[in-house]
């Protein structure tokens, strides 16, 4: 689209034409080839045999089946089908595959993805209609080729893979920075900024009482001790403990300690 006649896009565009059109025998992985399936090339002689069809029966036969569609088109080149392959380095660009609604774009989409599947490094398919056949597809050439396969999906959180979102944060502040991000509006409530800052600082603390404690960070740790009071009482008697606060057991009889400022009984003082 508004490549000048001859320009360079078009020359792109007609290599990669001539090279999907050229049947090549498709090599074993390691090549770096994948193969389409089988094709043969169009030439004037097939269109001559399909009009001498039509001219004599009127038209060309309906696929019996619901899909419909000519048999005929492809029937006509068979004899001279060969294996047909798309060459990866002509991929490493963007690749645009058009057709109109069920005609096949997610289906030759599969046929690539397996293909990328079966080849080395790893395959990552972004689908935002969620096709079940592809999914299913992708998932049955990993389980075929031994390789790892994950699925990631908010509609359905029971399936899908998880990623700890807070796992390479270093400090508290990254962490809040981190769910902060994750918030629609950006964990702002209108103009009034204690909305934000107030549920900021309580992940900061919490998340460095966490870290002193040696549990890891996760949204689901956080938002439990955030918001269930129970959870974050345990939380907080487990790290004035761990600091040498207390003797008696129970929060409040640790938290007078800790706000009486006395020493605590074997460590440091707390500075947070
Ligand atoms: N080469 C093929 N041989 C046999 N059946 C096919 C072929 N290509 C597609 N189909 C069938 O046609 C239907 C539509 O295919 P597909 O889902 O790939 O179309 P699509 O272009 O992705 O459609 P949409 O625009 O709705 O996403 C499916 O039922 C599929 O099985
Ligand atoms: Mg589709």
């Amino acid at each position: 689209m508004g490549a000048r006649a001859g320009g360079p896009r078009q020359r792109h565009h007609a290599r990669l034409v001539a090279r999907l059109a050229a049947p090549l025998v498709a090599p074993a992985w390691g090549a770096s080839w994948g193969l389409l399936g089988r094709a043969f090339r169009w030439q004037a002689g097939h269109t001559q045999v399909l009009e001498a069809a039509l001219a004599t029966d009127g038209a060309l036969p309906i696929a019996a089946d619901s899909r419909g569609g000519h048999p005929a088109l492809h029937a006509v080149g068979q004899d001279t089908e060969q294996a047909l392959v798309v060459p990866w380095s002509e991929l490493v660009g963007h690749v645009l595959v058009t057709g109109t609604t069920r005609s096949g774009k997610t289906r030759l989409l599969e046929v690539l993805a397996s293909e990328a599947i079966r080849g080395p490094g790893a395959v990552v398919v972004l689908d935002p209609k969620g096709d079940r056949e592809l999914l299913a597809r992708c998932a049955a050439e990993a389980h075929r080729q031994g390789r790892p396969f994950a699925l990631i999906t908010p509609a359905f959180p029971q399936q899908s893979a998880r990623i700890n979102v807070l796992d390479t944060a270093t400090t508290p502040a990254e962490v809040s920075a981190r769910i902060r991000a994750l918030m629609p509006s950006g964990g702002a409530r209108g103009s009034d900024p204690f909305f934000e800052e107030y549920p900021r600082a309580l992940i900061e603390r919490l998340a460095t009482v966490q870290a002193a404690l040696g549990q890891a960070w996760t949204l689901d740790g956080l938002y439990t001790v955030s918001v269930l009071r129970l959870h974050m009482e345990h939380l907080l008697a487990a790290y004035l403990t761990q600091r040498g606060y207390g003797g008696q057991p129970g929060l409040p009889q640790l938290i007078r300690q800790y706000r009486a400022g006395g020493e605590p009984r074997s460590r440091g003082r707390c500075p947070h």
